[in-house]
């Protein structure tokens, strides 16, 4: 019997390394394959056995459930174990999603290329040796792809102006600094399909005539390094990657490289400046990456789910990846729930589904079991949403007019616990914390931020009568907007989101005496 068992992070940190040794242990004829987690985080570790029917999931399997799932019809994917689940497709959370980008997630082994090949794998990459340069950029076009990593400037566009900068030497950058509270779609994404990263900035290099590419990969995603590094040398092996990619005589190199733990590292300039051994601080666009990057070349610094869309769109076209989602926004967004949520996870959906069938239909409501009161999305500089507004469309269009973001897709859910205004000292906290400090309105004004909220709603500092301290409101709205209009990066240019939705959202819980707050 064939047994699958995940050797993501989410899976590993629930136990699933000591399940596979076990389960090998008690059976040792089993053939285990460690494959990426699908996403379904509560029931994790999930292991799934192959079946003529298909594969059929057991979850969340401890060590100490191997014996009795043995002594079961586990082995056959019977229904007697009590941690059966069924087939994994008609899983509910998993059928209802749309599974472009993360179609192999979970399904295959990571790092076996002929399991990469039999699910598609290289298609995209065969097509695009093909290609002339222009004509892969427009495919990027067509398909109306826009910048997963939260900022949504369309790719095409971005690889046009690199592909028109004239220079010798061109870098292909995949931003994996993943930042965000409550994101982990890079991770999952990396350490369960890793190939579709690598043919990703393949494809990228040959569209805009770079041949040499960096992962900047975050220091806290060990299980991503090992497995990309042992991706990168099975595809140089396979002259996927080096000085032949697939017998076409292109050549494409590919590094990875490890951040140490800066958030603002994951801002493009910073992040260039420290790939190229330096302090990580923020560099003044223009010129823009595309024109002068790293080492002062024209680079792509590209999301790593942006670049793994590019291998699906280059073997179906971009005309087909474009018919997912809706208005200016194409495709399919893989949304991550995290925070006080029942079933957290990765949900794939194209763009045009509602918030509130994330938090509910999938996400099934809070894990503490009170009413869900806020959401924030996009990051710890994404907007706090109320209920009234979970109904909006998840699109950046439809998001952008209601004050908030898409970002990333991270979505964090809060019960009726939270309080709004300590989330919004932390938003100014972290902006202390994790400012580089080139300018003052985001070094400063953030820790001018954490004290008039502590005016306004600490018990010992705040100034006394309510008059006063709406005075510290009004203080409070234009730091804001000084910090808005006065930032160098979106650092100290969005940490003001959370703060002045959290006032206009939920005002009530900055003054509860106030007229009308209650
Ligand atoms: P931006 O709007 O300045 O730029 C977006 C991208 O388009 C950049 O790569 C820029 O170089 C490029 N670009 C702009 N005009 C161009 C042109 N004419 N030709 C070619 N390229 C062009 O946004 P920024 O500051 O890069 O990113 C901010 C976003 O980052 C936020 O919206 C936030 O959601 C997101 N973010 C994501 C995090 C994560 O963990 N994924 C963490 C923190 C923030
Ligand atoms: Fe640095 Fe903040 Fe200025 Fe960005 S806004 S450049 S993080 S000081």
């Amino acid at each position: 019997a064939t047994v699958y068992i995940p050797r993501d992070t989410t899976a590993l940190s629930l136990g699933a390394d000591k399940v596979a040794a076990q389960l090998q242990n008690q059976q040792p004829n089993i053939n285990i394959v460690r494959n990426g987690s699908r996403g379904l985080f509560w029931l994790e570790p999930m292991i799934e056995v192959a079946t003529p029917k298909g594969r059929v999931a057991y979850g969340p399997v401890q060590p100490e459930d191997v014996e009795s799932l043995l002594a079961s019809d586990f082995l056959q994917g019977g229904s007697s174990h009590p941690l059966y689940l069924g087939l994994t497709e008609q899983i509910p959370y998993l059928a209802q999603q749309q599974r472009v980008t993360f179609a192999r997630v979970g399904v295959t082994d990571p790092v076996s290329l002929n399991d990469y090949r039999a699910h598609g794998g290289l298609v995209g990459l065969e097509k695009a040796l093909a290609l002339q340069a222009q004509a892969i950029v427009d495919e990027v076009k067509t398909s109306g792809l826009r910048g997963r990593g939260g900022a949504a400037f369309p790719t095409g566009i971005k690889w046009q102006t690199v592909l028109d900068a004239p220079s010798d030497k061109k870098y292909i950058v995949c931003n994996a600094d993943e930042g965000d509270s409550g994101t982990f779609a890079d991770r999952m994404l990396m350490e369960g399909d890793p190939y579709c990263l690598i043919e990703g900035m393949i494809i990228a290099g040959l569209a805009v005539g770079a041949d040499q590419g960096y992962i900047y990969l975050r220091e806290e995603y060990p299980v991503a390094h090992a497995i990309l590094n042992e991706a990168i040398a099975c595809a140089e092996q396979a002259n996927i990657l080096g000085d032949n990619i697939l017998g076409s005589g292109k050549r494409f190199n590919l590094q990875v490289r490890l951040g140490a733990g800066a958030y603002i590292c994951g801002e493009e300039t910073s992040l260039l400046e420290s790939l190229e051994g330096k302090r990580g601080m923020v560099r003044a666009k223009p010129p823009l990456p595309a024109i002068v990057g790293l080492f002062g070349q024209p680079t792509i610094v590209n999301n790593v789910i942006s670049l793994a869309s590019v291998p699906d769109i280059l073997a179906k076209g971009g005309e087909h990846y474009q018919e997912f989602g809706t208005g200016r926004s194409r495709g399919t967004l893989p949304f991550q729930l995290a925070g006080n949520i029942k079933q957290g996870g990765l949900v794939e959906l194209a763009f045009g589904a509602s918030l509130k069938t994330l938090l509910q239909d999938f996400g099934g409501g809070t894990r503490s079991g009170k009413p869900m009161r806020a959401v924030q999305i996009g990051g710890p500089l994404g907007a706090y949403l109320p209920e009234e507004l979970w109904d909006t469309p998840l699109d950046y269009e439809a998001f952008m007019a209601i004050g908030a973001g898409v970002g990333h897709g991270g979505i964090v859910a809060f019960d009726d616990s939270v309080n709004l205004s300590q989330q919004a000292r932390f938003s100014m906290e972290f902006c202390t914390i994790e400012s580089c400090g080139k300018c003052t309105p985001c070094r400063i004004g953030s820790t001018r931020g954490v004290e008039v909220i502590d005016r306004i709603t600490n018990d010992e500092q705040r100034s006394g009568s309510l008059e006063e301290r709406e005075k510290q409101i009004e203080l409070l709205e234009e730091l804001c907007d000084t910090m808005v209009h006065g930032s160098l990066c979106a650092m100290g240019g969005m940490t003001p989101i959370p703060v002045t939705s959290a006032l206009k959202h939920f005002p009530q819980d900055f003054l509860p005496n106030a007229a009308g707050n209650k």
